[in-house]
């Protein structure tokens, strides 16, 4: 037996093969210091495992959940959503319960695209969105990001012949990895965009609760009419430090969403209701819990900023995301870069690389360590390059 053409094809998923690394190297007996990944190390508020244990013990809440997800949690969500965006969302409609945002990425393409279609997608990205479109037989369309047009795409610059071929417009800001917001003025220009080229727009707000210095991410559904071109992904993990629990939500275009719940009816029968109760908790919980946890990854941000800047790193300040993005030294890859302070400092880094090739010359950095092993990070970087100079 061999394994299919289509998965052999695939890039690895490199946080695999890295991670692997890393378990090799702890379990030879070095301390790693791992920045590498974006797993919230806060715990889940108490209230929200309250909840999930109490409804874990009723009977009812133990058999099979029912594919669209409850609808008390659909509610809640859209309540959330009027509160944080001012934007009313229809619960039976516009929203697709998903078992972690990644999920619904990952399926979305297959319900949406046909061989050969093509995705206008950003280089750097998250490296599910590319993946999703080749395993749905699609083509994806590079639009190059970089620091001088913040991180931003050139929509105008797209051949028209790509755009005649084009079926789905990929976003994602906060941005993962580089730390950018986009503007609301970007958001209407690419909403008018997708609107005129016929593409579905397809916009991952995966951080849109961990944000800094008083900024408030806008979904881009704000954006008069932008439910009858777009979807926005939501998650629970970044935004409640409930990675673990596995739940995110699809919302706004109703064909889309009804699309991706039928393909999900297919594939997997629905979320552990005491999970979703547990969710429809957290959505509850204060602004001031939002703060006050945003509040610890300010500081370790501000920590690593000042460390980085201080080896003569060059990096920008983000107001939102898990990610400082700052740029290697010169005469190294990015590869290089973050090999050498694996095996030199036993701090995990990504190569800028891992995101596509335009991430080359940059690491991405997360602030999902407590301050003291961020600090112990930033001596031992410090180390390392002192004693390579
Ligand atoms: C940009 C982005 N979107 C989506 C996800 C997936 O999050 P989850 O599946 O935990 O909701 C991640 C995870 O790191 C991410 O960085």
């Amino acid at each position: 037996m061999e394994l299919s053409q289509r998965l052999r094809s695939l890039p690895p998923y490199h946080f695999a093969a890295y991670n692997r690394k890393i378990a090799d190297l702890r379990a030879s007996g070095v301390d790693i210091i791992n920045l590498s990944i974006g797993d919230p190390d806060l715990p889940t508020p108490p209230e929200v495992l309250a909840a999930l244990i109490e409804s874990a013990q009723e009977p009812a809440n133990q058999r099979y959940p029912g594919y669209e997800g409850m609808l008390a949690l659909r509610e809640a969500f859209a309540a959330w959503f009027a509160r944080r965006f001012g934007v009313t969302l229809d619960p039976n409609r516009q929203m697709t319960t998903l078992i972690g945002s990644k999920e619904g990425l990952a399926h979305l393409p297959m319900a949406v695209m046909d061989a050969g279609d093509v995705a206008l997608m950003p280089n750097p990205a998250y490296p599910v969105y590319p993946t999703a479109v080749a395993l749905a037989g699609g083509v994806c369309y590079d639009l190059p990001l970089d620091a001088e047009h913040g991180w931003l795409p050139n929509l105008a610059a797209i051949p028209a012949d790509t755009l005649a071929r084009a079926k789905t417009l990929w976003l994602n800001y906060p941005n993962n990895p580089t730390g950018a917001a986009a503007p609301l003025a970007f958001f209407e220009e690419a909403v008018a965009f997708a609107r005129a080229h016929d593409l579905l727009l397809i916009h991952d707000m995966a951080y849109a609760e961990v944000r800094f210095d008083g900024a408030r991410p806008a979904s881009i559904l704000q954006i008069p009419g932008a439910s009858d071109v777009a979807v926005e992904f939501h998650s629970f993990s970044k935004a409640y430090n409930m990675a673990g629990f596995r739940l995110g939500m699809m919302v706004g275009n109703t064909l889309a969403c009804e699309g991706l719940t039928r393909l999900k009816s297919n594939i997997d029968t629905g979320i552990f209701r005491p999970l979703q109760i547990a969710a429809i908790r957290a959505l509850q919980l204060p602004d001031q819990w939002i703060d006050e946890r945003n509040a610890i990854y300010q500081r370790r941000r501000d920590t690593l900023l000042a460390a980085l800047r201080d080896l003569g790193l060059r990096v920008e300040t983000p107001e939102a995301g898990l990610y400082l993005w700052p740029e290697t030294p010169q005469g190294e890859t990015s590869a290089e870069f973050a090999l050498r302070m694996l095996d030199s400092a036993a701090v995990a880094l990504t190569p800028g690389t891992n995101f596509g090739s335009r991430g080359e010359g940059y690491l991405r950095i997360t602030l999902t360590a407590p301050d003291a092993r961020i600090a112990e990070a930033a001596t031992r970087l410090r180390t390392a390059l002192a004693s390579a100079r």
